[in-house]
């Protein structure tokens, strides 16, 4: 069968190739599910990989079939999987478990060792491909009504883990009742949680470079959320007017606007980094400034990455409940469609030069 793939350690190899059909029956314990794959996402993390910044192939291959975010429909299952059927349609979590403590009981995105697993990433196959199998533990059900949100699971899965970890380190707090959020960037993972932070009943305020209107604004709007453009509204500017934030999360991809945010941050307040910055950039920052407002503030620096089940459940849940509240906005994300897998030079060329591309995905297959 069709799948995509880099050569990993080599700059713009992705390539069209073949692979074998994937066996249901190499999952233990009759707990094999065989997908159909329906549609693909794709993001930076993509990007980087072919640029060969990042990612490995399997142990004993030398290609790396590309492709985190998924949705296919369930074409067959094992004989003791109870939580799906043939014809639904489903997801799939990305990272698998390594050797630690925290890999054992179902929080693998929170491993403790240096080497991770994640399909289409590093050391496993991806998506991009016509099949997939994977166990039942790994297989969530995406519910018919969100069929038309599709890829967007994966991306909201990271948005909503990096979310529910600041409200669980903020227990520290007797009371937190954070009221004012300041989301950084307006890519996928900066709109779903504007989404996620509103459902919280914040004010949000979600930052990203161009003055509106264009779509991210009417997006961010359709949340009832602020859209600030940056070249309008310097973060400074915004903090001048409304005040720090309680509650932050960086999603711009640029790791010298992560270390900016950390003086846009109220008292007590927690700051999320989810930004994957494969570069080497190095900048200068006012440490001794940074530093007695942090330990004055008693502020909370937290790093987020991946998502386990539960993240995808409950992002799931939540966009769900967006459905109802902002109903036809989510489906705004998802602008660029590349036709089949042969498309793939279309979906690199989408990734790296089209600025106005929000969303890229690849219809796999029909439904
Ligand atoms: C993916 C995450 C992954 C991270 C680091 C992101 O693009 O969405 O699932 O953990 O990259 O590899
Ligand atoms: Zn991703």
């Amino acid at each position: 069968m069709k799948a995509i793939a880099v050569r990993p350690g080599q700059a713009n190899s992705v390539h069209q190739r073949d692979i074998r059909e994937p066996d249901i029956n190499s999952i233990p314990g009759g707990k094999g599910i065989r997908i159909k794959v329906l549609k693909v996402g794709v993001d930076a993390t993509d990007r980087e990989i072919n640029d060969a910044l990042y990612g490995n192939p399997p142990k004993g291959d030398d290609y790396l079939v590309l492709g985190h975010e998924c949705f296919g429909r369930v074409e067959e299952v094992g004989a003791n999987v109870r939580l799906v059927r043939p014809g639904d349609y489903v997801t799939a979590t990305v990272r698998r478990p390594g050797g630690s403590i925290y890999d054992t009981i179902g929080t693998y995105d929170m491993t403790s060792e240096e080497t991770y697993y994640e399909r289409g990433i590093n050391l496993l196959h991806g998506y991009l491909t016509e099949q997939i199998v994977d166990s039942e533990e790994y297989v969530v059900r995406v519910p018919t009504g969100l069929k038309h949100l599709h890829v967007l699971m994966e991306p909201m899965s990271c948005a909503a883990k990096a979310i529910q970890q600041a409200f669980e380190c903020q227990r520290r707090m007797k009371v937190w009742r954070p009221q004012r959020a300041f989301v950084l960037g307006a890519g996928q993972i900066g709109l779903l949680s504007t989404l996620v932070l509103r459902l919280k009943g914040l004010d949000v305020y979600t930052l990203a470079r161009a003055p509106g209107p264009h779509l991210k604004s009417e997006i961010v709007g359709g949340m009832e959320a602020h859209y600030v453009s940056t070249r309008e509204t310097s973060l400074t500017d915004l903090v001048a007017q409304v005040g720090k934030a309680d509650l932050i999360v960086d999603a711009t991809g640029s790791s010298s606007i992560a270390f900016e945010a950390m003086q846009a941050l109220g008292h007590n307040g927690a700051l999320v980094w989810t930004s994957i910055t494969g570069g080497k950039k190095q900048i200068e920052v006012p440490s001794d400034k940074i530093n007695i407002e942090w330990v004055l503030g008693n502020k909370l620096l937290l790093g987020s990455v991946n998502a386990n089940r539960e993240h995808f459940e409950s992002g799931i849940k939540d966009m769900a409940l967006g459905e109802v509240m902002y109903p036809g906005v989510l489906q705004k994300i998802l602008t660029n469609p590349v036709d089949g897998l042969e498309g793939y030079a279309e979906m690199m060329r989408l990734l790296v030069e089209d600025q106005s591309a929000l969303k890229v995905f690849v219809n796999v297959a029909d439904d």
